[in-house]
């Protein structure tokens, strides 16, 4: 069987004050009546035999109103508390057989072309099948930090690296072999799993232990606290041997942070004015004086002013903050 992933766990911190807990950015009806979740679910239906959304219990119900629309089996695990990727990946593929082929994907980006989508995707289920983790890379446009990169010859990968500093982003960029990793990942279960276990044994045993005693794929709290949270890009893709890469057609933005949301609505001629500045969530008018590049993100009951080569920030600044998320 040929399984989608969903994951769905994240809090959307980097796109505070418009995603917040209880209206998390991925469930909000903003293209043309759909979310970015029913987008994600759309993209991928005519592909799979069935969906595993990993979430938690704050967005449970969102996730699942969608999927009831559509006519397709899922299965939804809900953890207690968020440990990173490599262990909703893993709960994932405890759930599938070990031969299952998954494609994992985040729920926050946007996707073009999806003729070129299911040719890439076509592609990775057969590459996955012959045993090896596929990832999916994209012609870098930037020196983005919050990105992984992808070091290609050709089909092969000759290494990873998740989130380089700037100096080192901008290295690779200039080497022209560097693509930056989708996100989207393709692998048969048991061939994950095995990776897991070899470079990270801690988070195998840990999330294997939460994932026996789960009742329903709702997942133990206490239990749960002792998994490390650890991404999957440092747990292993870091680290495979197995890693090959898809250089992919398709038009790929990815909206995880005000940076990347402010390059996807220009792309779509939202205005901004002649020094870079951009308005994002209000209709009021609103001008700028001896700014550039700044966002405004205007919600009705918190404002953010943000520097937009300072996007990544908004993280540190969610993390410390004591009004309402
Ligand atoms: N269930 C669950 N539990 N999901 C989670 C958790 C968790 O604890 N943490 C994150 N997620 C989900 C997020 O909601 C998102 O859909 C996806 O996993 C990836 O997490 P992000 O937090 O968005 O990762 P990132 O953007 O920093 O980096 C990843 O994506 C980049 C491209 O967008 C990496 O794979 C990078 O290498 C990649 O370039
Ligand atoms: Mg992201």
């Amino acid at each position: 069987n040929i399984i989608h992933v969903i994951l769905t766990g994240g809090v959307g911190s980097r796109l505070w004050p418009l995603s917040r807990k209880s209206r998390p950015k991925q469930y909000l009806e903003i293209f043309d009546g759909k979310s970015l979740f029913e987008l994600t679910v759309d993209r991928n239906q005519d592909i799979v035999d069935k969906v595993i959304v990993v979430g938690n219990v704050d967005n449970c119900d969102l996730s699942r109103a969608i999927l009831e629309k559509k006519n397709i089996p899922y299965l939804d695990i809900v953890e207690a508390t968020p440990r990173n990727t490599a262990a909703a990946i893993a709960f994932a593929a405890f759930a599938a057989d070990p031969e299952d082929i998954l494609i994992v994907t985040p729920m926050d980006h946007i996707i073009e072309k999806k003729d070129l989508y299911d040719i890439a995707v076509a592609d990775a289920i057969q590459k996955a099948e012959e045993g090896n983790i596929v990832t999916f890379g994209i012609v870098p446009t930037k020196p983005e930090t919050g990105y992984g990169y992808i070091e290609a010859k050709g089909e092969n990968v000759l290494s990873f690296r998740e989130k380089p500093n700037l100096v080192t982003a901008k290295g690779f960029l200039a080497k022209k072999n560097f693509l930056w990793n989708s996100g989207m990942f393709c692998f048969r279960a048991e061939v994950l799993l095995e990776e897991l276990k070899d470079f990270q044994p801690k988070i195998y045993k840990k999330s294997k232990k939460v994932w026996d005693h789960c009742e329903n794929g709702r997942l133990d709290l206490e239990l749960s606290k002792e998994i490390p949270a650890i991404s999957i890009d440092y747990a292993v893709m870091e680290r495979s041997k197995k890693i090959k890469v898809i250089h992919s057609q398709f038009l790929w933005s990815d909206l995880g942070s005000f940076e990347s949301v402010y390059d996807y609505l220009l792309s779509k001629g939202h205005p901004v004015d002649e020094n870079g500045n951009m308005v994002i969530g209000v209709q009021n008018f609103t001008a700028f004086i001896g700014m550039k590049n700044t966002i405004l993100v205007a919600t009705e009951n918190a404002n953010l002013v943000l520097q937009k080569e300072y996007s990544q920030d908004v993280k540190d600044l969610y993390n410390e903050l004591e009004v309402e998320k």
